[in-house]
């Protein structure tokens, strides 16, 4: 192994956090290797490149396997493995400086059990690391520690390798690791997909939305997906991998082929979807970000005063149907723009405009009316021929969209312009757009609470896609529950 030499150093003091170390609850362990070893029992060596204290190679160990372990920092004895104390990603880049033309890494491993460093230390190393991870990289971006050690452990695992890591799950969804999932569809089966439960590194102060993922290197081995939905805690995870009580699916029915981005849905039924296959957002109306000011300390103010006038909507969070301005901005913002580098002003000719001012940040997904002769921040702002302004703000509460934003789209991160771009429209008839267009206008006029405002429109929106009713149950009640269902 060249300079990657096995050795054991004690090392004490270490911030567990400025690493990206979370601990993996035993019964995770177990419950990968139990699922690796069901797939190929007869695999003899083990690698686990971001070992930590061992936690994932108990089991391993105790059924005679073979294992040798990575990791950047030595956090004593080692029981269960072969340990050296390196740079998975360094070790990586030297394997595969030293292939020739097409060959590949191809690790002598069976099996690769992993829960990959995230959070915290990942943006100094990135960004200390830049020129050389860019060209590692190329392909899938060098946005997260976990993402570069998923690629890289797919990529130098041999033809038959199984693959079970515990990894954030935003990778399942975010625009930005599009090609990660390209790389997992083309080079891998796909076995698993198990959502994790927010609480499960709670006790670790981490709120990290993970998901237990299990592959195989080789395309060819690809047979049903086996998927659990996100379960309200982790106590339901146990039951969930105890008794095996996971969905079977097809690759056809996660990945959905017709979806450019090749995003990930788990536990959706085709009914929603299809919807898919509609008109979006982005094709019909403008969908768009406005103003950073890049100091809204001095160019925002929470009240109305002289010099700053103009209404200002940057986030309406959960607030539905109608908000306040969020502060009052400049009045010669534009002015400003044009000689503060960070005060930047996209979609001019929106400004002022009349239109639908949408949340960015945290979980709810709302709409709001913007009224005219308002500015409006980087959350998504929707504007359309005014006649489609109020039964649009309708369909965007309803709870099918807030499914649709949270539990298909984007599961984690801010809600940007380009995920609401991609929300399909219903083709509701001119008798439902004036249904939908009434409730708004009464929810405006407070002549109706929200949420009864949201049950009327649930049922002309369930209506028209005709929908069983267990589903809209489903869809309803994780409308309702976001902090759980996300
Ligand atoms: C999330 S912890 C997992 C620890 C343990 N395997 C577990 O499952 O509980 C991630 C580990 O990755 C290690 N790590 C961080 N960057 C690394 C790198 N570039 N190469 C190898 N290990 C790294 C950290 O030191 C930490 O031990």
């Amino acid at each position: 192994m060249g300079r990657f030499k096995k050795e054991i150093i004690t090392q004490q003091g270490i911030d567990k956090r400025e690493v990206g170390y979370y601990s993996t609850p035993d019964f995770i362990a177990k419950y990968i290797t139990k699922e690796l070893l069901a797939l190929n029992p007869n695999g003899v060596k083990v690698l686990d490149p971001a070992t930590g204290k061992e936690e994932l190679l108990k089991h391993f160990y105790n059924n005679g396997k073979e294992i040798d372990s990575f990791d950047i920092v030595n956090y004593g004895e080692k029981k269960y493995s072969s340990f050296i104390h390196a740079d998975f990603l360094e070790y990586y880049q030297e394997k595969k400086r030293s292939l020739f033309f097409s060959e590949q890494i191809d690790l002598e491993y069976d099996y690769i059990i992993a829960n990959p460093p995230y959070n915290c230390h990942e943006v100094d190393y990135i960004r200390k690391n830049k020129e050389r991870l860019n060209l590692l990289f190329k392909e899938v971006g060098t946005y997260n520690m976990y993402s570069m050690f998923l690629s890289a452990i797919v990529d130098s695992a041999k033809e038959g390798a199984l693959i079970g890591v515990i990894v954030s799950d935003s990778f399942l969804t975010a625009s930005m690791h599009c090609n990660l999932r390209k790389q997992l569809l083309s080079e891998c089966a796909i076995h698993q997909i198990i959502l994790c439960p927010t609480d499960l590194f709670a006790n670790q102060k981490a709120d990290v939305r993970t998901c237990i993922l299990i592959l195989q290197k080789g395309t060819k081995f690809q047979s049903d997906v086996l998927i659990a939905n996100r379960p309200a805690n982790t106590e339901n995870l146990k039951d969930i991998l105890k008794n095996r009580k996971l969905i079977k699916t097809s690759i056809d029915k996660v990945s959905i082929e017709s979806d450019p981005l090749h995003r990930f849905v788990i536990d959706v039924d085709m009914s929603i979807s299809n919807l898919f296959s509609l008109p979006k957002i982005g094709d019909i109306f403008q969908c768009v970000t406005g103003i950073s000011t890049g100091n809204d300390k001095h160019y925002l103010s929470p009240i109305r005063k002289e010099g700053y006038d103009i209404p200002f909507y940057k986030n309406p969070g959960k607030r539905k149907f109608r908000t306040q301005p969020d502060a009052y901005l400049i009045n010669n913002f534009m002015e400003e723009s044009t000689h503060v580098k960070n005060f930047i002003v996209r979609n001019k000719k929106m400004i002022f405009e009349e239109g639908i001012t949408c949340s960015s940040m945290g979980l709810p997904f709302s709409a709001c009316y913007l009224p005219k002769n308002s500015a409006f921040g980087v959350n998504a702002n929707i504007f359309t021929p005014k006649e489609d302004i109020f039964w649009m703000i309708s369909y965007l509460n309803s709870s099918l969209v807030t499914y649709i934003v949270r539990g298909v789209l984007i599961r984690s991160n801010m809600v940007t312009s380009g995920y609401i771009s991609q929300i399909p429209i219903l083709s509701f008839s001119s008798h439902e757009k004036e249904k939908l267009q009434k409730i708004c206008t009464n929810a405006l006029n407070d002549n109706v609470p929200a949420n009864d405002a949201i049950a009327q429109i649930d049922e002309i929106v369930f209506n028209n896609i005709s929908i069983e009713s267990s589903l809209a149950n489903k869809v309803t009640s994780f409308a309702a529950n976001l902090t759980k269902a996300v």
